[in-house]
């Protein structure tokens, strides 16, 4: 079965080709970050008129990477939600489009499944259960993987999501967006003990998260030290405040789950701080952590025609209506092996 995979659902589209025997054929991403740097954040119009222009030649450009023709395609996955209502039905528009006009299946896949998936793509791929802390500019959960369509959230955030307390950080030390990664380069030259920011919520007994405190503490150092020589420092604390809360957390997810193998995804999983300290935390309880290649972490096609094989190898989802979920909750959808 060849599966081609489409995923507009914010500031990336991406297209992939799976195939169930072969594995990954082909993927093909344009990111618009660069687009929306001048308005310092994801300007929603901008990101669906920009998915319009890039999603057709990608998807030849994928086809011809793995020579392939439109006609050998068997399905289409594409994100139906959760994510932005204008960029989603983008994707959502094509996949349909080309569904009717190649009389094949077309399946909504959930983001977050994408995601979760995504670490079986590797080159070494961690066996179920995992628990998977997802990091990025819109996420921050905590999710136990026990198989393809068992999913248990273990925690979210209550605000912020991580990727967007490091960009609001970074905004407010200066950098431009999205910051995260200037951030902690700066963050390498600073002193992390001189400033001591809060860790939210890491006593609170649960696996959530909050960050909006934490960026109102570095706004306050940012008034009371505003000398650009005091910016390291300051980045270097929140940097270590972040990491404390993300790496404690991962470590009791991985307690509560009863769980040994952690996977680590989005964009903030390349931050080499959280990745140090969640190796450092992950072998004091013997367990493993895994660092999938950034190019399934982030937002991509290859994750959404992944899950879309998995769909439908194992029978679930059966291809749905012309929709988008601009807010859909991963621990409603069926078990695919409940049905199949
Ligand atoms: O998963 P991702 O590429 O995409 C979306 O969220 O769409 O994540 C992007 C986020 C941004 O907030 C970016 O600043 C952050 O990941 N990020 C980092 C680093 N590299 C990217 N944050 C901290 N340290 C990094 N090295
Ligand atoms: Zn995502």
């Amino acid at each position: 079965m060849l599966i081609l995979g489409i995923e507009s659902s914010c500031d990336e589209t991406g297209v992939a080709l799976y195939d169930s025997e072969l594995g990954l054929l082909s993927h093909a991403l344009h990111t618009q970050i660069a687009m929306h740097a001048e308005y310092g954040g994801v300007v929603p119009e901008l990101a669906s008129r920009d998915h319009i222009r890039r999603i057709l030649p990608l998807t030849r450009r994928t086809l011809e990477e793995a020579q392939r023709q439109l006609a050998d395609i068997d399905a289409i996955a594409y994100t139906e939600g959760p994510g932005l209502a204008g960029a989603l039905l983008v994707g959502t528009g094509i996949a349909h489009a080309l569904g009717v006009a190649l009389s094949i299946p077309v399946l909504g896949i959930h983001h977050l499944e994408g995601h979760l998936l995504s670490p079986l793509l590797s080159a070494d791929p961690p066996d179920f259960p995992f628990v998977a802390l997802l990091v990025s500019g819109g996420h921050t959960q905590l999710m136990e993987v026990q198989a393809v369509g068992r999913y248990r959230t273990l925690g979210d955030t209550l605000d912020d999501a991580a990727g967007e307390a490091f960009d609001k950080t970074a905004q407010l030390l200066g950098l431009d967006y999205p910051g995260g990664a200037a951030l902690s380069v700066l963050a390498e030259t600073g002193n992390p003990l001189r400033f001591r920011l809060p860790r939210p919520m890491l006593h609170s007994g649960d696996l959530n998260f909050s960050f909006s405190g934490l960026k109102t503490a570095v706004l306050n150092l940012t008034q009371k030290y505003p000398a650009i020589s005091d910016r390291a420092d300051i980045a270097a604390a929140f940097q270590l405040a972040m990491t404390d809360v993300l790496s404690a957390k991962s470590v009791a997810a991985l307690k509560s789950a009863d769980c040994k193998r952690l996977v680590v995804a989005g964009g903030v999983g390349a931050n080499r701080q959280l990745r140090a300290a969640l190796a450092r935390s992950v072998r004091e309880i013997d367990a493993q952590v895994y660092f999938p290649e950034l190019a399934f972490c982030t937002d991509n096609g290859a994750m959404i025609a992944y899950a879309g094989a998995m769909r439908l190898r194992y029978g679930g989802n059966a291809p749905g209506p012309f929709t988008v979920r601009p807010r859909w909750d991963l621990e409603t959808m069926d078990s695919p092996r409940s049905r199949g």
